[in-house]
């Protein structure tokens, strides 16, 4: 009896010590996490394991659940069900750490209109209680960076909305987080300014091994930038894979390839049948017209 509790103690011991290994090993896990907004399900029973320093992008339609997936893993909003740690922090229990460790660029960020960008940044740094020194050191960076030095000292409200975006980024990146969340980080960006973002990332992660979790509709990005890719569908993880797998997976050229392959692109084709002016086709338009003044 004796000799069996030694071993179940030394069994467990190992079963824990091998559970932490595997959390410390991850930057992000998810547990069955699942999000309901009343009827509509927009996250179910999502299980992803993302390692520390790997790039992974989250792709899907529009309303597929990408930003909810992304709020709660920011601690938020909270899960219906299920959990999640990030940077081996409880998303619910440890919201503050989980804070503290993240960068996040939401997809419609809030801003404070009546700071100037310093201004802005400085409350953002302030608010990781980073030393003053620091936070000055690092908005002179950032904005270096994101070439917007000239116009620093200017309300936030008269920013167009890609400088806005920048300072969005520069926020999400002045207390150098371990973890970094992405949502549509190029959106309202010209062309010059989305592709230094690509090259950003790509630095982020490869020379300063962050974690970076990106939600994106670019596929080109994602192609290069991710080492592992999800595509999420109404709230339920499809596909996950690197790149390279995925597009071998249903012998694509590309991701774009492969993505329109998996999410089906007979679902185009439907919704361009309008075009088709065949008889058939005009008589059913009818008939849902009549449908609907009959409704009406
Ligand atoms: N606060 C909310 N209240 C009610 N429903 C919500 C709320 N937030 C999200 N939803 C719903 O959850 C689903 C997923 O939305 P989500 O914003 O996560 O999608 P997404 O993948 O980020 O889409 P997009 O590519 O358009 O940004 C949608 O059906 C959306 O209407
Ligand atoms: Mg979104």
């Amino acid at each position: 009896m004796y000799k069996y509790l030694k071993y179940l103690k030394k069994y467990t011991i190992k079963k824990n010590l091998d559970m932490i290994k595997m959390t410390m090993d991850y930057a992000i896990i998810t547990q069955n996490l699942t999000k309901d907004f009343g009827n509509v399900i927009a996250v179910k029973n999502l299980n992803l394991k993302i390692l520390y320093g790997k790039t992974y992008g989250i792709l899907g339609p529009n309303g597929a659940g990408k930003t909810t997936t992304v709020r709660m893993l920011n601690s938020i909003i909270s899960p219906t069900s299920g959990t999640a740690q990030v940077a081996g922090y409880d998303i619910i229990t440890q919201s503050k750490e989980v804070k503290m460790n993240c960068g996040f660029l939401p997809e419609s960020p809030g801003l404070y209109q009546k700071l100037t960008a310093v201004e802005f940044l400085e409350f953002i740094g302030e608010l990781y209680y980073l030393p003053k020194e620091v936070i000055s050191s690092r908005i002179d960076e950032l904005l270096e960076l994101f070439d917007l030095e000239d116009r620093e000292n200017d309300l936030l409200e008269g920013y167009s909305r890609g400088m806005k975006q920048k300072v969005c980024l520069c926020a999400a990146l002045i207390q150098d987080p371990k973890i970094i969340f992405l949502d549509e980080p190029t959106s309202n960006l010209d062309p010059v300014a989305a592709k230094m973002v690509k090259d950003l990332i790509s630095d982020l992660a490869k020379k300063a091994d962050k974690t970076i979790f990106i939600c994106t509709h670019l596929l080109d990005a994602a192609e290069d930038l991710c080492d592992m890719i999800g595509i999420i569908d109404k709230g339920v993880l499809k596909v996950e894979g690197t790149p390279r797998d995925i597009i071998n997976s249903v012998n694509a050229e590309d991701l774009e390839d492969a993505y329109l392959k998996i999410m089906g692109t007979t679902k185009i084709e439907d919704l361009l049948a309008w075009r088709e002016e065949t008889p058939n086709n005009n008589e059913i338009s009818k008939k849902k017209k009549k449908k609907r003044k009959d409704k009406k």
